[in-house]
């Protein structure tokens, strides 16, 4: 990669661990909290591509709170654990090594977040990890209501910055999300903390790294 400018960032399970909710409530839950944890962020996801498709948008604490609920019932977790749950989602923790890395990003790249979250959400898990001095930007899909993986979402920096698709880097954790930043003509990284397989979705990542950690010999 090289000439890069601006690094993009996904918010959610790529600086900020959607898990933590979850398992902050582990002794209540039980074993049964990663696969209820799991379980709730696969159903966000469906929730965000299926309106999208139906045209039908709502925002995504609004498809964060309607995914637990559903979740809530097929794990039989007590139904006054869905406040707590909720409140914990909005002060999520980051990866380990997030912090650090960003400081040292932050001396030559300008920083941006780019997320399905809204910018009430954003500007919460921000400020709740004290990351406000890090990001020059912190951009969400409610400027465009559509979901990622949507181009629309990826033109949003584009149209706001006016330089090349290709002078930006993103970095995800998510596959799918690497694949639609990568066809849309990012230098897309993936951020593969737990060793999964790669998507077939038209676009394998430039590079495939184990931590954010890692960006800094990459770039
Ligand atoms: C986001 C989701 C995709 O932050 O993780 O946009």
């Amino acid at each position: 990669m090289k000439n890069i400018k601006t690094i993009i960032f996904d918010a959610y399970g790529t600086l900020f661990d959607v898990n933590s909710a979850a398992e902050k409530c582990k002794n209540r839950i039980g074993e049964k909290w990663e696969p209820f944890a799991n379980y709730w962020r696969t159903t966000q996801l469906e929730y965000t591509w299926l309106r999208s498709l139906m045209g039908r948008h709502q925002d995504f604490w609004k498809v964060t709170e309607q995914s637990l609920d559903k979740s809530m019932k097929i794990f039989k977790i007590d139904a006054s654990m869905k406040d707590e749950l909720l409140d914990l989602y909005k002060v999520l923790s980051t990866f380990p090594e997030v912090e650090e890395t960003l400081k040292k990003l932050k001396k030559k790249y300008k920083l941006v977040i780019l997320s399905n979250g809204t910018p009430s959400l954003l500007k919460e898990l921000v400020s709740s990890n004290n990351l406000e001095s890090i990001f020059d930007d912190v951009l969400s899909i409610e400027e465009v209501k559509i979901y990622k993986p949507h181009p629309n979402v990826y033109n949003i920096p584009v149209k706001k910055y006016q330089i090349e698709k290709n002078k930006f880097a993103y970095l995800s954790a998510n596959t799918w999300d690497v694949s639609a930043a990568g066809n849309f003509g990012f230098n897309a990284v993936w951020v593969n903390r737990n060793k999964n397989i790669f998507d077939n979705l038209d676009y394998k990542p430039i590079t495939e790294i184990n931590n954010l950690g890692d960006l800094i010999n990459l770039l």
